[in-house]
């Protein structure tokens, strides 16, 4: 990691710059660190962003300079066979800006998932501005952007959560947490935490988690099986991305319940089940990419529950930090310190 000036773009057609607040330091900008994403390098890194726009192309009527926006990775593009069957939240065509923002010697810069938003500006496509409530603030805003959304988005939109249901996390990070206080807002009776981290249980039980499992000590299926008559829970989230959690996950689940994978797996991984289980086990088995969210739908929504206090996602917000401390953010990552950590632009 480098903080470097680099070249902003005015915005042209269809395009927007963004002064920055805050911006999150989600996994992802870890992995483009780690050489798991095949962008081309250099990259400018940070997506989880809130902030006001700066301007914009001469044909943006959605966004106006001084609205205060989320930035978002899934701006539709209203043509694709997707977004005309009414299905948007798979749009495979989806906008980022055209033009580069550049190094000062003129090298391109790959912004992280199309934003790039380490960075006091950036330029992204006018669909990739949300507008939500000015009221909030930035750094609880921004985490909408991406991990927040996705695990709310992975109970709510890809689980279909609904009243009384029982539901097991496993994994209980960021994206996790936020799974549990998804399902708690469509009314789930019992949210089961697994993890094997106590903290990070902890945390679960603080965030709606009615019943905890330390995954390292005790066999998860068998648990959830206990805490649920016998049958296992009505929708398993998995939340870390891996196949042994994802069997734990298909195990852990009643008789046509709903599996939801939101963790990510990397390409190496495979999975190995029995298909005669596949079958005779029913139910459905689902991903949740991004949470199978629609931006302009699901953002300002969730703000106005959280000004509402029906939610709080000011409790992902471990931390507040300067541009210069991502690297730090990093390491606290790896060890399991945060849920988040944010970084604030003066
Ligand atoms: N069983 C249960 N929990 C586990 C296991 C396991 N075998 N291995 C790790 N965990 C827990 C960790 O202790 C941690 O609490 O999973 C959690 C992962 O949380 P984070 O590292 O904070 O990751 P998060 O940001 O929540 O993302 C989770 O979703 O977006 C993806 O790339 C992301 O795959 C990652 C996943
Ligand atoms: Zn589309
Ligand atoms: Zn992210």
């Amino acid at each position: 990691m480098r903080v470097e000036a680099i070249l902003v773009p005015d915005p042209g057609p269809g395009e927007a710059v963004v002064r920055i607040q805050a911006c999150g330091v989600c996994h992802t900008d870890l992995h483009y660190k780690q050489g798991g994403i095949n962008d081309d390098f250099p990259f400018l890194l940070g997506h989880e962003a809130a902030g006001i726009v700066e301007s914009v192309g001469g044909d943006v009527t959605d966004v106006a300079p001084g609205d205060f926006v989320v930035l978002n990775w899934r701006a539709v593009c209203g043509r694709c066979r997707a977004c005309l069957r009414g299905r948007p939240q798979y749009c495979f065509d989806t906008h980022n800006a055209r033009q580069k923002m550049t190094l000062l010697d003129g090298t391109e810069l790959s912004p992280a998932l199309g934003i790039g938003a380490f960075a006091e500006k950036t330029l992204v496509a006018a669909g990739q501005c949300t507008k939500v409530d000015p009221a909030v603030s930035p750094a609880v805003a921004g985490l909408l952007g991406c991990g927040v959304m996705a695990g709310i988005g992975a109970a709510l939109n890809t689980g279909q959560v609904g009243r009384g249901d029982s539901v097991a996390v496993i994994g209980c990070g960021g994206v996790g947490d936020a799974a549990v206080v998804g399902a708690r807002l469509a009314g789930a009776a019992k949210i089961i935490a697994v993890d094997i981290d106590d903290r990070k249980l902890e945390t679960a039980r603080t965030m709606g988690a009615t019943h905890t499992v330390n995954s390292r000590s005790t066999d998860p299926v068998e648990a959830i099986r206990g805490l649920t008559g016998g049958f296992g829970a009505d929708v398993v989230i998995e939340a870390v991305g891996r196949p042994e959690t994802y069997k734990q996950a298909f195990y852990a689940r009643d008789l046509a319940g709903t599996v939801v994978l939101v963790g990510v797996p990397t390409p190496d991984m495979r999975l190995d089940l029995p298909l005669i289980d596949v079958f005779g086990r029913g139910g459905s088995l689902k991903s949740s990419w991004y949470g199978d969210c629609l931006p302009s739908r699901d953002f300002p929504m969730l703000v106005d529950l959280h000004q509402q206090g029906r939610i709080d996602l000011a409790a992902f917000v471990t931390e507040t930090i300067g541009l210069g401390d991502v690297e730090k953010a990093f390491a606290r990552m790896h060890e399991g310190d945060v849920l988040r950590s944010v970084v604030e632009f003066a």
